[in-house]
């Protein structure tokens, strides 16, 4: 008998018939010659009841069953008298795949904390927040990759192992080899990888450059992948490892990149909003009571754009007092990003032209020499979701700000070979992922929108 998801039984409009149904137990509740069982396959949020009467010669394996065990279970779907659901599955049979020892198995019906579900993280998939957390974001990642596919964006694999650091600062992780069979006898004496590539390598922070090449080529790209930053912030909006989208695009100037981050965003939102109702109610209810409104107000309205010069007038002119005091030439923290989109402005805010000393090298440097074509996409409660900007298609420009930023420029001498040979304007941004998760769920904490979050001292398994 082939296998049915509980997410089928409870959308079909009917009762299915007979079913074979597989999961965990949540919950059992035995009363006099009955025993309820709720199952839950992952499908779903909504855990299936299976009812087991005294009659059935499973009823005593069901009578033992704990959160947490696995079971398999045929039997006829039925209308329920129970409060809140529409259908249950009478069983026919039932048996116990896998047992979990409630003395030891740490999930229970109730609240747990993020704190020690963090610390479980190879069981907390099985709990109501982490299974509507790996929905929502399984449907996220699908509305990017049908956003651009719509768009007639390509979508180009960019390497992780990378000899660049595509943000000409920050901190980044090493490559190094190390023979398992021979392994290093004391500290320090670990190969650093220079003998296998001939030269230092590390983990990317971007997938960015690599994308400029090829949309050089095919006009719109995208990449969609892991990046990491050996940042050291303990923050809840930081991680070392995550995910990042960045389209770039050819012929394109700054105000058709914005654009394009406003769509891009509310076909996100949208997409969830009308695929996973389910789980959304849910977050609603235990996490931030205004995400869905919030959400359907931004697909609904318009982003607003000012400069960083505009911006920092605002917030000199806002009479708060902030912990890292603003001024033309500062760039602008968390508190100033959230005052501007929370306080000030109530919605998703595009900050455009920075100051060049506080940008990458490789933005295009604006006519009156001090700002370049910088875009941050601020979003109420998380503050920069998007980085992005127009690039310096200009070789002689670009090799002057190479050289200003103290960088190597024979290093990239192919990043200057694409201006010089059929360079054109183009732009392109890097979303994060996870902090568009966090900030779609209302999620507070970044590592808890992603299964395995790495951030410094913790690399669980
Ligand atoms: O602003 P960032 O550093 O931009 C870039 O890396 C560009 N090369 C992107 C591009 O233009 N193609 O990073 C882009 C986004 C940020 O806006 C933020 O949402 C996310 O990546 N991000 C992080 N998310 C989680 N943890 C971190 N440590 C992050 N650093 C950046
Ligand atoms: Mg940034």
């Amino acid at each position: 008998m082939q296998r049915t998801r509980i997410s089928e039984i409870f959308s079909s409009d009917s009762p299915l018939g007979e079913v074979l149904v597989q999961g965990w137990v949540k919950t059992r509740r035995s009363s006099r010659a009955i025993t309820f069982v709720q199952v839950n396959d992952g499908s779903t949020l909504r855990d299936l009841q299976v009812v087991v009467d005294e009659g059935n010669p499973a009823y005593p394996v069901a009578n033992a069953l704990s959160t947490g065990c696995s079971v398999s279970v045929t039997g006829e779907v039925v209308e329920s008298q129970g409060k809140g659901q529409r259908f249950e599955i009478q069983a026919r049979e039932l048996q116990l795949v896998g047992g979990a020892d409630p003395e030891t198995y740490p999930l229970q019906k109730k609240r747990h904390t993020p704190e020690f579900l963090r610390e479980i993280a190879h069981l907390r998939p099985r709990t109501n927040t982490f299974g509507a957390m790996a929905r929502v974001r399984s449907a996220v990642a699908f509305a990017i990759h049908s956003f651009f596919r719509e768009r007639g964006f390509q979508y180009i694999q960019t390497p992780i192992i990378t000899a660049s650091d595509a943000e000409g600062a920050g901190s980044m992780f090493r490559v190094t080899t190390l023979d398992l069979n021979n392994p290093p006898r004391r500290e320090g004496s670990v190969d650093l990888g220079e003998d296998f590539f001939g030269r230092p390598t590390f983990l990317t922070v971007s997938g960015q450059l690599e994308a400029e090449i090829f949309a050089l080529a095919l006009s719109n790209v995208y990449t969609f992948g892991p990046t990491f930053r050996a940042e050291n912030s303990n923050t809840s909006r930081h991680l070392a490892e995550f995910w990042m989208v960045e389209p770039e695009v050819a012929f394109c100037e700054l105000d058709g990149l914005a654009e394009l981050a406003e769509d891009f965003l509310k076909y996100i939102f949208g997409h969830v909003l009308e695929n996973c109702d389910e789980d959304m109610q849910f977050f609603n209810r235990w996490y931030n009571e205004e995400i869905i409104s919030t959400l359907k107000g931004i697909v609904d309205s318009r982003f607003e754009r000012i400069t960083y010069t505009e911006a920092v007038d605002m917030l000199l002119q806002s009479g708060e007092s902030f912990e890292f005091p603003i001024s033309w030439g500062v760039d602008l923290q968390s508190e100033h990003e959230r005052y501007l989109t929370e306080k000030r402005i109530g919605r998703p805010v595009i900050v455009t032209d920075y100051p060049k000393e506080i940008k990458a090298f490789y933005m295009r440097l604006n006519d009156d020499d001090r700002t370049v074509g910088a875009m941050d996409v601020l979003a109420p409660g998380i503050g920069e979701i998007i980085g992005g900007s127009q690039r310096e298609e200009r070789g002689d420009v670009l090799l002057r700000r190479l050289r200003e930023s103290g960088l190597n420029e024979e290093e990239y001498y192919w990043y200057l070979d694409l201006r010089n040979y059929g360079t054109v304007p183009h732009a392109g941004f890097g979303l994060g992922f996870e902090r568009t998760v966090q900030f779609i769920t209302g999620v507070s904490n970044i590592r808890d929108v992603i299964p395995f979050p790495r951030t410094p001292k913790n690399a669980e398994f």
